[in-house]
């Protein structure tokens, strides 16, 4: 038996939940109805109180309930939290973080995984408005069903219709037999540095590297999977931030470190970013050709993971990036004990490593040097990530 909150919103397809609610109960499931303003014009608390042998809730203002149950114990005394219908306007306010009825506070404050069945107008379904908020929820980890094709309720046709009560019933077995998420690293902060640095030269010119940011951005995505909140400190690059992750968008080399110092403390720092080694004093005007005299006077750039290494706020655990194009372990090696920190990821980046897909790396600790095979870019950060899990919590 499994405890299942369901959240009904105001469309005509309300009153199919109440077939849900039956369903659910006949499946020896528990239901417990929350239902927003506009459903009760479509279905009545009553009728679902009836059909689901429990009480009905709708108002965050009812003050015997938060004395009694407040909103955010309703959305934790439930293995899943379901939503159907789930309206445009309801999937809007989900993806904004609006918290301005009981519904969405629920939504806002509940831990457990939230599985959507939307129902609304074909043309609503496919407005880029739409399309944009479901893009955005099923990032942030709500399941969103595909809603049926067919006729609708205002006389048109195409998707939109909400699925059978019969297909929401068992997409909510199916999603309650999935095995809950291992959260790890739950109460950790993780610092992740990402991508390369840009220094001007003059205001339309840089210096530069390779840099793609992918398995900067990757290590930070399989550090929140696992429960952590992340801050990643990330260079110009052009990638989705990754579920559950707070970016913070730097440039240079310089304004890294401090947004760096900014996000301590943290349990853990990666520090993937390619950062420049040197900067230039920029020129304020667009050099010119013919300008004779034209060269480079390169200023070295401030050392960000040697400075955290060595600052009275280290993480505890402090993890480098050596990319070398020869003699990388002895290298990295070398690096390990320079900069003063705990592992080096070392890789060969000689081959098509940077903007590429995969990654062959070793793991410098003090324990020696473990060769990894080549893997996908996400599947180092999955590994790494499992690593500094199992390192945190030893
Ligand atoms: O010395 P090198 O650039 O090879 O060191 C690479 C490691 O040091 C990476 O983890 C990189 O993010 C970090 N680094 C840094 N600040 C610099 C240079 C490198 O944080 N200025």
């Amino acid at each position: 038996m499994s405890r299942i909150l369901l959240i009904i919103g105001g469309g005509i397809a309300a009153y199919k939940s109440c077939e849900l609610v039956r369903l659910l109960r006949k499946r020896g499931h528990a239901v417990r109805c929350v239902l927003t303003e506009g459903a009760l014009h479509f279905v009545t608390p009553m009728t679902l109180a009836a059909l689901s042998e429990d009480r009905v809730y709708s108002s965050l203002w009812d003050l015997k309930d938060e004395h009694e149950m407040g909103h955010i114990q309703l959305s934790r005394k439930a293995d899943l939290v379901v939503i159907a219908p789930a309206t445009a306007d309801l999937l809007a306010r989900m993806a904004g973080g609006h918290a301005d009825d009981l519904a969405t506070t629920v939504l806002l404050a509940t831990d457990k995984p939230v599985l959507a069945a939307p129902a609304m107008n074909v043309r609503m379904w496919l407005h880029p408005a739409t399309r944009r908020n479901v893009e955005r929820l099923r990032a942030d980890g709500v399941r969103v069903m595909d809603p049926d094709e067919g006729a609708m309720a205002c006389g048109e046709w195409g998707p939109g219709r909400l699925p059978e009560p019969e297909a929401i019933a068992t997409e909510i077995e199916r999603v309650l037999a999935q095995p809950l998420p291992v959260r790890p690293l739950s109460t950790r902060h993780a610092l992740v540095t990402a991508g390369p640095t840009h220094e001007p030269i003059d205001p339309v010119r840089y210096l530069a590297n390779l840099s793609s940011g992918r398995q900067g951005f990757a290590i930070a995505g399989a550090l929140a999977a696992l429960g952590a909140k992340v801050t990643l400190v990330a260079g110009p690059v052009v990638l989705p931030t990754p579920a559950g992750v707070d970016r913070i968008d730097v440039t240079t080399a310089r304004e890294m470190a401090a947004a760096v110092e900014a996000a301590l403390p943290a349990d853990v720092a990666v520090m993937v970013a390619a950062v420049a080694d040197w900067r230039v004093e920029p020129a304020a005007h667009k050099t010119k050709k013919g300008d004779a005299s034209l060269t480079l006077g390169l200023i070295e750039n401030p050392d960000i993971l040697a400075a955290l290494a060595r600052s009275p706020d280290r993480p505890r655990l402090v993890i480098g990036f050596a990319a070398e194009t020869e003699r990388v372990i002895e290298h990295a090696v070398a690096k390990r004990a320079r900069k003063g920190v705990d592992w080096i990821v070392a890789n060969d980046v000689s081959g098509d490593v940077m903007g590429g897909d995969a990654n062959a790396v070793h793991l410098v600790t003090s324990d020696g040097v473990e060769d990894w095979p080549r893997l996908p870019k996400e599947a180092v950060a999955a590994q790494l990530a499992d690593r500094i899990a199992a390192a945190l919590n030893a």
